[in-house]
């Protein structure tokens, strides 16, 4: 059925209305409408089509999801070569492409553009009359792979330009790569699916994209960013300086970096390389270094071109994140709850900017999965500050004799039995308390510096604690005196006593980081200042139920388990107790959640003089806690009640006169059992 006027209009208005959204979403980061209002017009729009077939153009924003699958990829000719960059390692090799750029030029100084460079995989996009019509990818820099059907499901890549001035004919390079989060995501799925996993994000993107089926990319988190143009017609188009070309790149719709930046000179190049470095790991995508290039395209056509790079630019490389090495072996570390942990002995090597020796295996499946033995040669790799890992092996390299990893049965540690805990694919050694492995490892994490931050009391001085029985838990560091540490390997007067002094400084802490500090199983900081907040202090959490716990937000019910059960452990219990006893406090956390409001005593405020003979005053304290009650140390006129022992001593006398209530020990214990 051929579409009437009026829908053909409306397709129309759709259409742009949807790319101008689509502009600004991707390429501003700035939408102007809600996700849900862009979904009714994309319904819309695909309504019509389906009406109406005879609507359906290509360069309808409804066809990235993808069209016909292909047999195989044709081959596109570049109009213009897309040409590679000579690199540079150092300060020096800028210095001298500066050089020979104002040599040739005669002019001093050079007006640079500075620029990312995306770690990514090169396309050709051609624009006829404004329309994408081809896209490709770079292939010998002379002919490429034909990659339209793919390059269309790309969010960020326009279909048809926005603006003025539109070219009749254009060609804008750019790179399609995979963000770092969505890599991340990516590979795990793909690892739950069983599918393929990539090594680094680079391949993610070359892999989805020359893909045959279009629906398959079109389901990969890929991002397109341009850096260029190939050809244009006509010529007079483009504007005098490379930084204009991509401002006008980005009006007509295209995803520019934000991050380039017109430098003046060599050394403005520099600080821009040093800064980049810096902000390397907190951008989204991957770098692999900063490309210089002259601003001024008329200097850009009189420098030309070597072999197959241009003489007016020159990529700055960054530190390589990947390097090939030799596992030595597998080792098994035991962590503080228990969870064995293989480990990646490597032949020391240079990755990411620095020295590697050890990486992470995380579990026997992952190794199983990527088929690591001893005497492999693996492909390690560290971005940013992850701990490094192996990523895959080298199987051309395997030597003879190599066989599969198996988890040990027992734990390397104390020989308890190790059982698998399924959920979460990880073995665990079954020696609990008594594994002194996991002892170091939650006194270490006690001691650390976001937990007690017990400055001085590193990994080696527990090994030599634990061994000496000196410690079997963390109350026992505040049992600690002088001649026991002076009797330990490398320590001497001045840092026993500094260790003596940090323990005694660790006892003033926060209820937040003596939560955490307890090394609950999945409670981190984040979860302890939930706790804290809401509950105020550590009797009020102990009192409370799993379904209670439950109730606050963020707290699922795994984790409301681990902390019910652990405050019902009578251990734990006894090891809290023996802290506070050594002097461990904090203040109370000055606002409650509305659990802790729930409590029966909450909100009301108590003073406690004399003694009690059913209870010590800090048992009564810890009642009153339990239940939401206060307790103060010097009666006001905020108290609500003084509990009255034995022998009181002069709050009584200021209670009377402030006319505050009294309760005498029978009184005291009708209110705590009534509110139980
Ligand atoms: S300009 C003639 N700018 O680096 C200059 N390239 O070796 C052509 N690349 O695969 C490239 N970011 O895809 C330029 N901001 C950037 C770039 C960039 C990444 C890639 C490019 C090509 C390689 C050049």
């Amino acid at each position: 059925m051929v579409a009437p006027i009026e829908a053909q209009q409306r397709a129309q208005a759709l259409r742009i209305s949807i790319n101008e959204h689509n502009y600004a979403y991707y390429v501003l980061d700035d939408p102007i409408i809600p996700d849900v209002e862009y979904d009714r017009l994309f319904q819309e729009l695909q309504d019509l089509e389906r009406t109406y077939p005879d609507l359906i153009i290509l360069e309808s924003p409804t066809q990235r999801v993808g069209s016909q699958p292909l047999k195989a990829l044709g081959e596109v000719k570049h109009s213009a070569p897309m040409l590679s960059l000579s690199n540079g390692f150092s300060k020096e090799a800028l210095v001298d492409f500066d050089r020979r750029v104002r040599a040739r030029l005669n002019a001093d100084p050079i007006s640079y553009v500075a620029e990312p460079k995306f770690d990514g995989l090169a396309v050709n996009l051609l624009y006829q009359e404004g329309v994408l019509v081809q896209g490709a990818t770079r292939g010998d820099g002379f002919t490429g792979e034909n990659v339209t059907h793919n390059i269309r499901t790309i969010s960020t890549v326009p279909l048809w330009l926005r603006g003025d001035k539109i070219p009749a004919l254009l060609e804008v390079r750019g790179e399609v790569y995979m963000p770092k989060a969505q890599f991340t995501r990516f590979n795990q799925e793909q690892a739950v699916k069983g599918n393929r996993t990539f090594i680094n994000p680079r391949n993610a993107a070359a892999g989805s994209l020359r893909q045959l089926d279009p629906a398959i990319t079109a389901r990969r988190p890929l991002v397109l960013c341009c850096y260029g143009v190939g050809s244009i017609e006509p010529e007079e188009v483009l504007p005098i300086w490379h930084s204009e070309t991509l401002i006008q790149l980005q009006q007509w719709g295209f995803p520019v970096s934000p991050n380039f930046k017109e430098v003046m000179g060599i050394e403005g190049c520099w600080e821009y390389c040093q800064q980049l470095l810096e902000l390397r790991e907190s951008l989204p995508y991957e770098i692999d270094g900063v490309v210089i290039k002259v601003n001024n395209l008329a200097q850009q056509r009189d420098l030309g071109v070597i072999t197959r790079a241009p003489r007016w630019a020159i990529a700055y490389k960054f530190p390589a994140q990947e390097a090939l090495t030799c596992l030595l072996d597998i080792e098994i570390q035991v962590g503080r709850t228990g969870v064995l942990t293989p480990v990646a002995k490597l032949s020391p090597i240079f990755v990411g900017g620095v020295m590697v020796s050890k990486a992470t295996l995380h579990n026997e499946h992952e190794i199983q999965r990527k088929d690591i033995r001893v005497g492999d040669t693996v492909y390690v790799r560290r971005a940013g500050d992850v701990i490094p890992e192996v990523v895959k092996v080298i199987l051309e390299r395997r030597p003879t004799g190599s066989y599969p990893f198996k988890m040990p049965k027992q734990c390397p540690v104390c020989n308890a039995e190790v059982v698998k805990d399924t959920e979460r694919a990880a073995a665990r050694c079954s020696g609990g308390l008594y594994c002194p492995a996991q002892c170091k490892g939650r006194i270490k994490h006690f001691a650390s510096r976001r937990a007690m931050d017990i400055q001085g009391l590193g990994e080696k001085l527990i090994d030599q604690l634990i061994q000496k029985a000196l410690i079997k838990d963390v109350a026992d560091l505040y049992q600690l005196r002088m001649d026991q540490l002076l009797i330990l390997e490398g320590i001497g007067q001045k840092s026993a006593t500094n260790l003596i002094n940090a323990i005694e400084h660790s006892k003033d802490t926060t209820l937040p980081r003596f939560l955490y500090a307890l090394g609950i199983r999945e409670v981190g900081e984040a979860t302890a200042q939930i706790l804290a907040k809401e509950f105020g202090c550590l009797e009020a959490l102990t009192a409370v139920s799993e379904e209670q716990l439950q109730q606050v937000n963020s707290i699922g019910p795994t984790i409301a388990a681990h902390i019910a059960t652990f405050f019902r452990q009578p251990h734990n219990r006894q090891i809290i107790y023996r802290l506070q006893q050594a002097g461990v406090r904090w203040p109370e956390e000055q606002q409650h959640g509305s659990l802790f409001r729930a409590l029966p005593l909450s909100g009301k405020t108590f003073v406690l003089t004399g003694s009690l003979e059913s209870m010590t005053r800090n048992q009564a304290k810890a009642q009153l806690q339990h239940l939401g009650g206060k307790v103060n140390t010097s009666v006001s006129s905020k108290v609500d009640y003084l509990v009255v022992g034995a022998h009181p001593g002069s709050s009584l006398e200021k209670a009377e006169k402030l006319k505050i209530k009294l309760l005498d020990e029978a009184h005291f214990l009708r209110l705590l059992t009534s509110k139980v």
